[in-house]
């Protein structure tokens, strides 16, 4: 699905496909480097982060592997409930394991802060966070973000797997959803 399909849902396109396109291979060239002879566990979470999971590790130049968790966000709102539950675990061990989040969008940091505390709990060898988009609010908790895709302002956006009740993931572009779509 690409913008013009959805003609009036977004009150502006912040990111073009190739742009994103285009930001994703940087950030797995710096991934490539960091991880230089070693075989990072890519961890992402469901559902948001399918879309820049796939293209970031197959950007990759270096053996990885990849897992998946699911855990609830938001629901059908636009507004962080700070509740935080493990619907779906890894199916591998992280003991000694390189591991690599990746997120498709850090807002208030509540789900991350969960989920980073709770893999930390399980030793691995090391534990990073990338991360599509970062919203300004992400600044106030201490989350240490190494591999960041694009700084957003402080509104409700959908595309790149980034969804509005469930719709608007197959958006191969990003932008900010009007709030005509949900008021
Ligand atoms: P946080 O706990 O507030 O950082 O929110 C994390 C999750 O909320 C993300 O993984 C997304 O699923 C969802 N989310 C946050 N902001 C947006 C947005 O602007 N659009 C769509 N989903 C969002």
């Amino acid at each position: 699905m690409r913008s013009q399909d959805i003609p009036g849902d977004l009150s502006e396109i912040l990111f073009t496909e190739a742009q994103i396109k285009a930001r994703v291979q940087e950030m797995a060239a710096e991934i490539d480097r960091d991880y230089a002879g070693k075989e990072p566990l890519l961890v992402g979470v469901l559902n948001g982060a399918v879309m820049v999971m796939a293209d970031l590790y197959r950007a990759l130049t270096i053996h990885a592997q990849m897992d998946w968790m699911a855990v609830s966000s938001y629901g059908s709102g636009t507004q962080s409930s700070g509740v935080v539950r493990i619907l779906k675990d890894l199916t591998q061990d992280v003991v000694g394991r390189d591991v690599l989040v990746v997120e498709d969008i850090v807002d208030t940091g509540l789900t991350l802060t969960y989920l980073l505390e709770n893999l930390a709990s399980r030793g691995p060898k090391s534990l990073k966070l990338a991360a599509m988009f970062r919203k300004p609010e992400a600044n106030k908790v201490h989350i240490d973000m190494a591999y960041v895709g694009f700084d957003i302002p402080n509104k409700f956006v959908v595309g790149y797997g980034l969804d509005y009740d469930g719709r608007y993931r197959n958006l191969v572009d990003v932008g900010i959803l009007d709030p005509k779509v949900y008021s």
